[in-house]
């Protein structure tokens, strides 16, 4: 298994190119299921977790290509017919976004057998919300043996869905559904993530009409086929927003391109808070510190346009090191503090009490052995190794490659001293 190993103390100098948002890439990439027409998307992050879905439309009936275009990566999704409604646990297990597939082949198919996607390791994680906008969609399901058996043999209807609290996911998986159902659809109480205005935009310009994404409330005009169009994705909020937390711990100045600072406010306003230079520009940031000690300042992880859950961890590492105690409340996931005792093992000083995390910054950081235990937390972990002295190793990195494009290349780029240690870390690559 892959390790990332980090030396400590470079300060970073240059520009890091933000890669297309993953959590919109793969929505957009089930949308394809959605019309019998090409979909070509641009502005592709290639990661692990877009190959792992790329395989699973292909044995739904998707052929998937990839390629360089003029400006980067992207895949284009030609689903002539679907030939399986069937998604396996083997593969929803490791990807829990693919269960996101459901809406649209019930849609398109009328029916599908979908695997639950099961817990994970920020939390429970239900999606008690996705059926519930599903079953108003007028679909008929049942669970058996960890599946869920859905059928609309007449298709799906508009609905109004009050949902109880804001989904990211359940949001999206109406969406999906309702744009091809018959009649209108409202969804209220709907998440406002940049995501969700992105695939919006994406099933918009593929017949579809769909309003408000973005907003609280959602409009959906179900339309009877969609075709085929070019769509850039969005970029990384997520991506930006970490890189943004490394130039900051590391010190020095760095230009993030590509990407839009407006994705990232909330983090923007408590990382000027605690002392760090940002100057937003049109085409991204630039980040810059000089040596002078952060302040520590507390945060409340919130759905959009607050602070991001998937931001949290980075926070915290660059707490670490701030002048004082800082407060981290997560709000949305229920064992979102996984990286803390990883961040005690390189001297940090944090106790945890339920949903949160009191940091009491110290004065250095020193290197250790690290494990990563999910994909934000594990980053968190790289970030931290940036600032400790001497040598800091992350395991699992398996994590990491789900959702950060060549990060030790981007890293590397900027002066940081970031290699990938293969397999048992024998070999050593860039
Ligand atoms: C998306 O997850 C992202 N994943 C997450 O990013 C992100 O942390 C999260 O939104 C919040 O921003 C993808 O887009 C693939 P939710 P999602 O539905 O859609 C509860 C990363 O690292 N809930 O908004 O699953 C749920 O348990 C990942 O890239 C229900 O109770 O998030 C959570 O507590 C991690 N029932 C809360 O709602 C449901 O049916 C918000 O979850 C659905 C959700």
């Amino acid at each position: 298994m892959d390790r990332i190993a980090i030396t400590g103390g470079a300060r970073l100098q240059g520009e890091i190119p933000i890669s297309g948002a993953k959590n919109s890439a793969i929505k957009l990439m089930a949308a394809s299921l959605l019309t019998d027409e090409p979909l070509r998307l641009t502005n592709m992050p290639r990661l692990a977790d877009t190959r792992f879905l790329g395989k699973l439309l292909a044995r739904l009936g998707a052929e998937v290509v990839e390629s360089e275009g003029p400006d980067g990566p992207e895949t284009l999704l030609t689903t002539r017919e679907i030939v399986s409604g069937f998604a396996p646990y083997e593969l929803v297990r490791q990807m829990r976004a693919s269960f996101n597939v459901l809406g649209p082949l019930l849609a398109r198919n009328g029916q599908a057998k979908v695997s639950l996607p099961g817990g994970c390791s920020i939390g429970a994680r239900p999606v008690d919300l996705h059926l519930k906008a599903l079953e108003a969609l007028g679909a008929k399901i049942d669970l058996h043996e960890g599946y869920v058996y859905a059928q609309a043999p007449r298709g799906l209807q508009g609905a109004v869905i009050d949902f109880p609290f804001n989904s990211v996911g359940a949001t999206e998986h109406a969406m999906l559904a309702a744009v091809l159902a018959h009649g209108d659809t409202v969804l209220e109480n709907a998440a406002a993530e940049p995501e969700l205005a992105d695939l919006a935009d994406c099933l918009n310009a593929m017949g579809a009409k769909v309003s408000g994404a973005g907003t609280r409330t959602i409009h959906i005009q179900g339309v009877s086929r969609l075709s085929g169009t070019t769509h850039a994705v969005v970029p990384d909020r997520i991506e930006t927003g970490t890189y943004a937390m490394a130039a900051a711990i590391a010190g020095g100045e760095v230009r993030l391109t590509r990407t839009r600072s407006d994705f990232i406010q909330a983090l923007l306003d408590k990382m000027v808070e605690a002392g760090v230079d940002v100057t937003p520009h049109s085409d991204g940031l630039t980040i810059k510190r000089n040596g002078a000690r952060l302040n520590a300042v507390e945060i409340t992880t919130e759905q959009y346009p607050g602070f991001a859950t998937d931001l949290q961890a980075q926070f915290m590492a660059l707490m670490t090191l701030a002048d004082g105690e800082s407060v981290f409340r997560e709000t949305i996931f229920e064992n979102r503090f996984m990286h803390v005792p990883e961040l005690a093992r390189l001297g940090a000083d944090i106790s945890v009490h339920g949903g949160e995390a009191r940091v009491r910054g110290v004065a250095s950081l020193e290197g250790a052995q690290v494990m990563a235990t999910d994909l934000r937390a594990s980053v968190s972990l790289v970030i931290a190794g940036l600032a400790a002295q001497g040598e800091t190793v992350v395991n699992r990195v398996y994590h990491l490659d789900r959702g950060f494009e060549r990060l030790e290349e981007k890293l590397c780029a900027c002066g940081a001293q970031v290699r990938r240690l293969k397999g048992d870390g024998e070999e050593e690559v860039e």
